[in-house]
């Protein structure tokens, strides 16, 4: 068995899932985010204990305000809407991403749910937002220099966000598009990589099934040879 203790999932394709329809791009956010709260409980049905989704990156600024702003409420309105639902389940919310840039009102938000979900808890959501991998690295770098600590994998690793959690065995991305957009660069060095076509709002637990089954056929060598 190949145990899967972290999934990384690149949620993309919702502009082009709600212009196919006819409708402006942030229906499709809208629609993406719907797909989000029983793909967490599949997730934990399945004993993952990390679920890292990215859900904006530093680059998406260059977005129109419009994009912008109505994601930024989207997350507010989740966040709001969701808490006590969250707890109940046994969800821990963790935010990676900056946190200049960000509104006062949201990195409050951000904390209390952080800190009410991390009491008691089978998974952790690490909602990726504002996240840029070369930042989180340039950061990391800038963090070991002033603790005047030697620069080895390990001091670079514990200074990313991710310090706690252990690197993802498996990366989803869907919307069809081969690259990693700026995505925890340091941290799949070895991740196994699923690009899917299908957009974001049609990805569902049978999807995320089949991917689970898939890896179990792979064999990880982490540079050594198959034996
Ligand atoms: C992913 O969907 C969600 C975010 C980047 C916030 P997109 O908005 O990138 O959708 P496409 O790729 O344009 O279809
Ligand atoms: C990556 O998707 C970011 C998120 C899913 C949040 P993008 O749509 O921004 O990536 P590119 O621009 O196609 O590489
Ligand atoms: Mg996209």
């Amino acid at each position: 068995m190949n145990k899967v203790n972290h999934v990384a999932i690149i949620m993309d394709g919702n502009g082009r899932w709600a212009l196919k329809r006819n409708k402006p791009r942030n229906f499709g956010h809208q629609e993406g985010l719907k797909n989000i709260s029983s793909l967490i409980d599949f997730a934990k049905k399945n004993k993952i204990k990390f679920l890292t989704l990215f859900v904006f990156s530093l680059d998406n600024w260059k977005r129109s305000k419009r994009e912008v702003n109505f994601l930024f409420n989207l997350l507010e309105k989740f966040l709001d809407k969701n808490i006590n639902e969250l707890i109940k389940k046994k969800i821990k919310i963790k935010s990676i991403g900056e946190r200049k840039n960000l509104s006062k009102k949201l990195i409050n938000k951000i904390k209390k749910v952080e800190k009410l979900s991390s009491v008691n808890y089978d998974i952790t959501v690490n909602l990726a937002f504002n996240y840029s991998s070369k930042t989180e690295i340039i950061e990391s770098l800038k963090k070991s220099i002033k603790q005047k600590a030697k620069i080895t994998v390990d001091t670079i690793k514990n200074n990313l966000y991710t310090k706690n959690i252990p690197d993802p065995e498996l990366l989803i991305r869907t919307g069809g598009k081969n690259r990693l957009s700026d995505f925890m660069l340091w941290q799949m060095s070895y991740t196994e990589i699923f690009f899917l076509n299908k957009l974001w709002p049609d990805f569902n637990k049978n999807d995320f099934k089949k991917i689970l089954r898939e890896y179990q056929k792979i064999k990880r060598n982490f540079g050594s040879i198959d034996d």
